[in-house]
């Protein structure tokens, strides 16, 4: 036994890399697990059964020693610096051939400049997003996976096995070369953040609005997660509003400090976006909006100083609560439109030829922006008629169309009461712009020219134009 050979290896046990090693394992795959926390191996190996093939190391040499070669080994490690010391510390105990797996948030920049570096030694990097937390890592994640395929046709079986089933599809696919895998989690990580500002507003507008408990709020969620809204989002908010703090016997949400934290995956979304001109306005006010939460004492010393309108609605309120229910929708629709635009024209620029029905068929089940919602998604990228954006689908610009009157209603009573709802709002001029034939973009074209000559195109003839505004 001493000299057996393992077939993957991981670095970093934290939650997730223990939580997927006992996949793997559960998957009867054979697997070596290394930390530099030495409690964090024993952490692993108190949690393997007797029918797991696990085994710990407790150096990176014996780590590497007792895998079977050619090794194929996994990084679950914080994105950043550390993902790089662990390349170094790996580096001489590796040998062409070998596999080297990156599965954390790592910026997509970065995973391009590593496995640009890796393969000019033969090392064959692959950078694969993952996404579903720690209840995904053990029973089944979203996995996107990029770099070369060689690689991944490798770790295919294992990935498969490991993945969450959807009608038993597994939810992971070959999504492209270089750093295609670690692009789409960051984009998918970009709708997380908006889908998650417009439950919040929904929430906002609802409890200062309506005057809402929190028994009210676990019932309209729990009810909205029944229709066409149902998502793994809406699930875990319906359960949120139940949860008892243990200390003060209250609702844990009303002992929860109105400052959210972010890791940057969504700041990342929007600051591609802008490099590329891809207009995500709902991600990239989610981003400002978890920014703004953090200002919490100036907001605490504006509040004491200034007055907006009384939030108080004198409108019917199960009609409100409806109106949200479609205006989330719409809102959902138009959000991973955002991405998916996104995900279009970054595959062509950066050529990593993605399939965008396999997106969405691998988000449909695991990760975090699971949703009904991504079956229409799929089946508008079904087909050799694919749009380039999915209002082109005549289906979900539909369900857009049919539901624009509730985004306006809820935005206007928001608007009324003084409770911000930018999410909405960003989405709702999306979709207003989006859908108009004519901008006034016209206007700005002559401000160009009169101010620096920048010249303007006609709508009569083609060919740049100048005029001297000023000359009579
Ligand atoms: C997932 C999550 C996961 C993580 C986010 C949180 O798909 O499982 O997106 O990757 O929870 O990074 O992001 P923020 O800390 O930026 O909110």
């Amino acid at each position: 036994m001493g000299d057996e050979r393992y077939e993957v290896g991981m670095i970093g046990l934290g939650v997730m890399g223990r939580n997927l090693v006992l996949n793997m394992a559960d998957h009867g795959h054979s697997v070596v697990g290394y930390d530099r926390d030495p409690s964090q191996v024993a952490a692993l190996q108190q949690a393997v059964q007797a029918s797991h093939r696990v085994v710990g190391a407790s150096t990176l040499e014996e780590f590497v020693e007792k895998l079977a070669s050619p090794r194929a080994i996994m990084m679950m490690v914080p994105a950043g610096p550390p993902v790089d010391a662990v390349i170094r510390e790996l580096l001489p105990y590796l040998q062409a051939g070998d596999l080297l797996i990156d599965g954390g948030n790592s910026y997509f920049k970065d995973t391009d400049l590593r496995s640009q570096a890796l393969a000019s030694k033969g090392i064959l990097y692959l950078g694969v997003g993952i996404s579903g937390g720690e209840e995904g890592a053990r029973h089944g994640p979203s996995l996107m996976p990029g770099g070369p395929r060689e690689g991944y046709e490798r770790v295919r079986p294992l990935f498969e096995a490991i993945a969450a089933k959807v009608h038993g599809e597994p939810c992971v696919a070959y999504l492209g070369p270089g750093s295609a895998g670690h692009y789409v989690k960051m984009v998918h990580n970009g709708i997380e953040y908006g889908l998650m500002q417009l439950i919040a507003e929904t929430y906002d507008v609802m409890k200062r609005g309506l005057y809402l408990d929190d028994d009210a709020l676990h019932a309209i969620y729990a009810r909205w997660n029944q229709t066409e809204l149902q998502s793994y989002l809406l699930e875990i908010t319906a359960q949120i509003f139940r949860k008892v703090d243990p200390h003060t016997g209250k609702r844990l949400i009303d002992v929860i400090l109105d400052e959210a934290a972010q890791k940057g995956t969504g700041m990342w979304t929007s600051q591609s976006a802008l490099e590329l001109q891809v207009p995500t306005p709902t991600i990239d006010l989610a981003v400002a909006m978890r920014n703004l939460s953090t200002y919490k004492s100036e907001r605490t010393a504006i509040a004491r100083l200034v007055n907006g309108p009384s939030p108080h609605f004198s409108g019917e309120p199960s009609l409100l609560i409806q109106q949200l229910s479609g205006a989330l929708y719409a809102g959902m629709i138009l959000t991973y439109a955002q991405g998916m635009a996104l995900l279009y024209h970054a595959s062509g620029v950066y050529q990593y030829g993605l399939n965008l029905e396999a997106v969405a068929r691998i988000w449909r089940g695991g990760c975090i922006i699971r949703a009904a919602l991504l079956e229409e998604i799929r089946a508008a990228y079904q087909g050799r008629q694919a749009p380039s954006h999915l209002l082109l689908n005549p289906r979900l610009a539909r369900a857009v169309m049919d539901r624009q009157e509730d985004l306006r209603n809820v935005i206007h009573v928001a608007v009324e009461l003084g409770l911000p709802v930018p999410g909405f709002m960003a989405s709702l001029a999306y979709w207003d712009a989006y859908r108009s034939e004519w901008l006034p973009a016209n206007l700005i074209q002559a401000q160009r020219d009169y101010f620096g000559a920048h010249t303007y195109e006609r709508i009569d003839e083609k060919g740049v134009f100048h005029t001297r505004w000023e000359e009579a």
